[in-house]
């Protein structure tokens, strides 16, 4: 199966799934937990008509989970005192695991202090690319990725809206303008609530960092054209 036909096929699910859940459903809040994510979280707001608030892509989740683990082992910190971000696309090469902004402070850190006071360079930049191949590398060990992570992933935004928590998430949101860009889904933080989406987080990034989520949001405007090719939208 060619990728295009692969994307064809998880849309054209997707578009039933998201047509089901409008008739039954109409004031859910969806979280999409399905691969191209942030191509198909993007499908789900167009085939659902629903506000951009209520369709969250957990990718974001899921990866900034994983960059946190590498994080903790890197710096040797309890995994609990570890904080750090993955913004951009859902994707090996389009993720970008956040280290430090601009500024020089830490976005990664361990209870406030940069994670650079605790790990050398090499084993950040090793920690960000074990974050990058995080999927390939569990399906690698167990023949797939969609294991107990996207669950605990996923449980975690249904809490955050449940239960009103107004948590901060890097997830897949629809952008109008934040971040240089429009018309697209993808990974920035957003506070998360009753409401689903309650608000988009802007951070200072590096010039560095602006280059790649530029990058990022290219790429998967790409991925995006192929709903167009398949008139899924
Ligand atoms: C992963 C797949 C589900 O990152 O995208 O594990």
């Amino acid at each position: 199966m060619t990728r295009e036909e692969l994307i064809g096929t998880n849309a054209n699910i997707m578009k039933g799934v998201i047509e089901n859940v409008v008739k039954y459903s109409p004031r859910a809040i969806i979280i999409v937990v399905a691969n191209p994510m942030d191509t198909l979280t993007y499908l789900a707001l167009k085939a659902s008509g629903l506000p951009k608030n209520r369709i969250i892509g957990m990718g974001g989740a899921l990866d900034s989970s994983r960059f946190k683990c590498y994080l903790a082992k890197a710096t040797g910190a309890n995994i609990n005192n570890v904080d750090g971000m993955v913004i951009g696309g859902h994707g090996d090469t389009t993720m970008i695991p956040l280290v430090s902004k601009g500024n020089g402070n830490g976005v990664a850190t361990v209870n406030g202090v940069p994670v650079s006071q605790f790990a050398s360079k090499k084993k950040l930049d090793e920690a960000v690319a074990n974050t990058m191949v995080g999927g390939a590398t569990l399906t690698k060990l167990i023949g797939t990725s969609a294991w107990y992570a996207p669950g605990a992933a996923s449980a975690m935004m249904v809490e955050a809206i449940l239960n009103d928590q107004k948590k901060m998430v890097p997830c897949s949101c629809y952008l109008e303008g934040e971040y240089g860009q429009s018309d697209i889904c993808i990974g920035v933080p957003a506070i998360i609530g009753r409401k689903g989406i309650e608000k988009i987080v802007k951070i200072d990034l590096s010039k560095e960092e602006a280059e790649k989520f530029a990058a990022s949001a290219d790429a998967v405007r790409k991925t995006n054209n192929v709903l167009h090719e398949i008139k899924a939208i």
